[in-house]
């Protein structure tokens, strides 16, 4: 069955930014011809956007070896422009709706085939995790994209503590299940709670990123406090959202959009130009902010994380496992 995602992405050919325009409007931009476009985009420092930012603030140290330099979204963008179906299926819902959400206390439960399983409070869980920023390029199946700068730790550092066996192949994520506290859980958009998976060399690469904040402060709840999954080479629904559940399996965990509706969504999710959704077309992006970036531009393989984590799929019929 169809549901969800509205069908807003015919794209016109004068849509599309040719990609040697884009980067030759950021070349522009930065050798200081652009200085009154360039001035706007400045006044978005990341310090004046950590202000904006409403969540207690955490310390970490950023991590140059996995950030992109493009200057990261608004805050207020990334926190009202959301995709968070338990508090509602409009992209302001969620800002709107998930305010009294409590994200403590918290457990997350961790089992499966590990020889280490267990259920600890979110507060244990992050102990020994030092926290590090990376500014990520996030994409949407939907075809819009935004930078973020996202603070968490690797997700292969949980993952050892665990100590998966040789059984462990995948890792199953699921979202806390409160119909309570979560409206959309009442209803039957999607099957819930919302669940996710990773191959298991997929959520051991570096680039797979638990995240618990975003601009330097505690995530926002409509961003997926208290903890979330973020996977730039992938698009934006893998990033699952308050996270209650790991689990080391055998075999490949049914998703929810893919049980949703599985000619659109698969279990990879990786972002590809080359295969079209089925409703609508792969092969640009829309950069959600900033009205100079505001425009189509060629999607990147990978979402340009090509070089990190193409060779997890070599051999692989991208077209097949989608
Ligand atoms: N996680 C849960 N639990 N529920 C959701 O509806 N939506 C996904 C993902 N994680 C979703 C979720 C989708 S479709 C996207 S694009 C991203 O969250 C959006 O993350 P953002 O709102 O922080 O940009």
């Amino acid at each position: 069955m169809r549901r969800a995602w509205p069908d807003t992405m015919k794209i016109v050919p004068s849509d599309i930014t040719p990609y040697e325009k884009y980067l030759s409007r950021r070349t522009l931009l930065a050798g200081g011809l652009g200085l009154a476009a360039a001035a706007g985009l400045s006044g978005l420092t990341r310090t004046a956007q950590a202000q904006t930012a409403t969540g207690a603030a955490l310390t970490y140290t950023h991590n140059a070896e996995y950030s992109v330099t493009d200057p990261p979204n608004s805050f207020k963008d990334i926190s009202t422009y959301n995709n968070y179906y338990e508090f509602g299926t409009d992209k302001s819902d969620p800002s709107e709706n998930a305010q009294k959400f409590q994200t403590r206390p918290w457990t997350v439960v961790i089992g499966g085939e590990c020889e280490a399983p267990g259920t600890l409070a979110l507060d244990d869980l992050l102990k020994p995790h030092p926290l590090e920023e990376r500014i990520y390029r996030m994409r949407c199946v939907e075809a819009w994209s935004m930078i973020v700068p996202w603070v968490g730790f690797p997700l292969a550092d949980l993952i050892k503590r665990f100590k998966p066996t040789s059984k462990a192949k995948y890792v199953e994520f699921k979202t806390l299940m409160d119909p309570k506290q979560m409206p959309g859980e009442r209803g039957s958009v999607l099957d819930w709670p919302y669940t996710e998976g990773l191959r298991m060399d997929e959520a051991m690469n570096p680039l797979a990123f638990m995240t618990v904040g975003l601009y330097g402060k505690v995530l926002p709840n409509q961003n997926g406090a208290p903890l979330r999954l973020i996977t730039p080479w992938k698009y934006g629904f893998k990033g699952i959202k308050a996270i209650v559940s790991l689990r080391f399996v055998e075999r490949m965990p049914v998703t929810t959009w893919a049980k949703s509706a599985p000619s659109e969504y698969g279990f990879y999710a990786n972002v590809n130009p080359a295969v079209d959704h089925p409703r609508w077309s792969q092969a640009t992006e829309r950069h959600i902010g900033s009205s100079l970036f505001d425009q189509r531009r060629p999607t990147l393989p990978f979402n340009g994380y090509a070089n990190q984590v193409a060779s997890l799929y070599t051999g692989m019929d991208l077209k097949t496992y989608f």
